[in-house]
Parts: C-alpha cells; sequence; structure tokens
C-alpha cells in the first residue's frame, strides 16, 4: 500500500517571488560570460525546476542554451567522504564546449567536485557551475560556484525541486523542514 503523503511544518525561507527575482540575476550573470553556444548539465534530481526556470531565463537574456543532464548520487553523506556514483550520464558530446553545470545546494562539495571533474575529462572547454543554495557550514571539500543563488543556513530545506524522501519537490517556494536536520 503507498506511504500517505508526507506533511512536516515548513517555514518559507525563500518565497516564488524572491527565487524568481534572483533565477533573474543569475541568468544576467552567466549571460555576460560571454559563453559559446552554453550547455547547460543540470544534476538530477534536485536541480530540475531551478534548471527549467534558468535556461528561460537565459533565453530572455539572449543566450540560446542547450540541456543536458547528469544523475548522480552521493554515498556516506556529510564529512564521511563517500563516493559520488554515476546513475546516468551525459549524453551530448562535450568536446570544446562551454558548460554550466547547475545544481541545487552545495553542500559538502562532493557532487560539485565529481561533476567538474567529470567534465573536463569530457573535454569540455569551460566548466562553469551555478548552484542555488550554497550551504557553506557544512563544506568538506575546497570548492566554490561561479554563480550563487542564496546563502543556505545548516538546516534542511526542500521544495522548490528539493526533497526529504521524494517528498516536498513541487512546492514553489524553498522551506526549511522545521522538525528534521
Ligand atoms: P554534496 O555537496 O555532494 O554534499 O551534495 C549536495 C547534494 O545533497 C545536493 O545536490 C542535494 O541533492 C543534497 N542536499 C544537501 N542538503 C540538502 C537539503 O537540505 N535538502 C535537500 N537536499 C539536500
Ligand atoms: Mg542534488
Amino acid at each position: 500500500m503507498a506511504e500517505p503523503p508526507a506533511s512536516h511544518p515548513i517555514a518559507v525561507l525563500y518565497s516564488a517571488e524572491t527565487i524568481a527575482a534572483r533565477v533573474d540575476s543569475l541568468a544576467r550573470g552567466i549571460a555576460q560570460r560571454e559563453l559559446w553556444a552554453p550547455l547547460i548539465v543540470a544534476v538530477l534530481k534536485g536541480s530540475f525546476i531551478f534548471a527549467a526556470d534558468l535556461i528561460r531565463a537565459l533565453h530572455a537574456h539572449g543566450l540560446k542554451p542547450e540541456i543536458d543532464f547528469i544523475f548522480l548520487a552521493s554515498y556516506g553523506g556529510g564529512t564521511s567522504g563517500g563516493p559520488v556514483e554515476i546513475l546516468r550520464d551525459v549524453q551530448s558530446d562535450i568536446t570544446g564546449r562551454d558548460v554550466v553545470i547547475v545544481d541545487d545546494i552545495l553542500d559538502s562539495g562532493r557532487t560539485l567536485l565529481f561533476a567538474r571533474e567529470r567534465l573536463r575529462s569530457k573535454g569540455a572547454r569551460t566548466v562553469l557551475s551555478c548552484v542555488l543554495l550554497d550551504k557553506k557550514a557544512r563544506r568538506t571539500e575546497v570548492v566554490a560556484a561561479d554563480f550563487t543563488g542564496f546563502e543556505c543556513p545548516d538546516r534542511f530545506v526542500v521544495g522548490y525541486g528539493m526533497d526529504l524522501g521524494n517528498h516536498y519537490r513541487e512546492l514553489p517556494y524553498i522551506g526549511i523542514i522545521e522538525t528534521a536536520g
């Protein structure tokens, strides 16, 4: 039998309106980099809504991005430094391309570090990164994003594509789960 829908108290951290304004300014910043035929590589699953909004904002700023996806899973969590596994790799030919990795949260940094190395090793000309949230308190790797939407407190957040056990991705805002993390 299916589980009942999850229900946790959630406090709004960034509203839909605040997110939309920030996505537009991120797109403006990316457009200013004069990338040649940029390829957006969205890290599944958490970044799918952010990436969908970002490519439309890039269009509004005059870019014609292509989009591809990489599905990564990291194990061991937090500070234990477990491996990152590729569940689905990019399909595009990356050789000589200007690539922008798009992810939801920069947490330990292992996912972004892995994705960056992977795309460089496939021959990208440039690899930039754009993350929606930066949870600086939990960083274990020396890695920073080129574009960051918002700072994120050291709390568990959901919504706008991000989940808790696959729930809450549909929320139009980013919220803090008040009883977890
Ligand atoms: P890391 O930077 O490799 O540690 O992993 C970042 C990934 O962990 C993100 O892309 C998210 O998928 C996930 N993650 C980290 N913190 C949260 C959170 O607060 N809510 C939902 N997912 C999170
Ligand atoms: Mg993720």
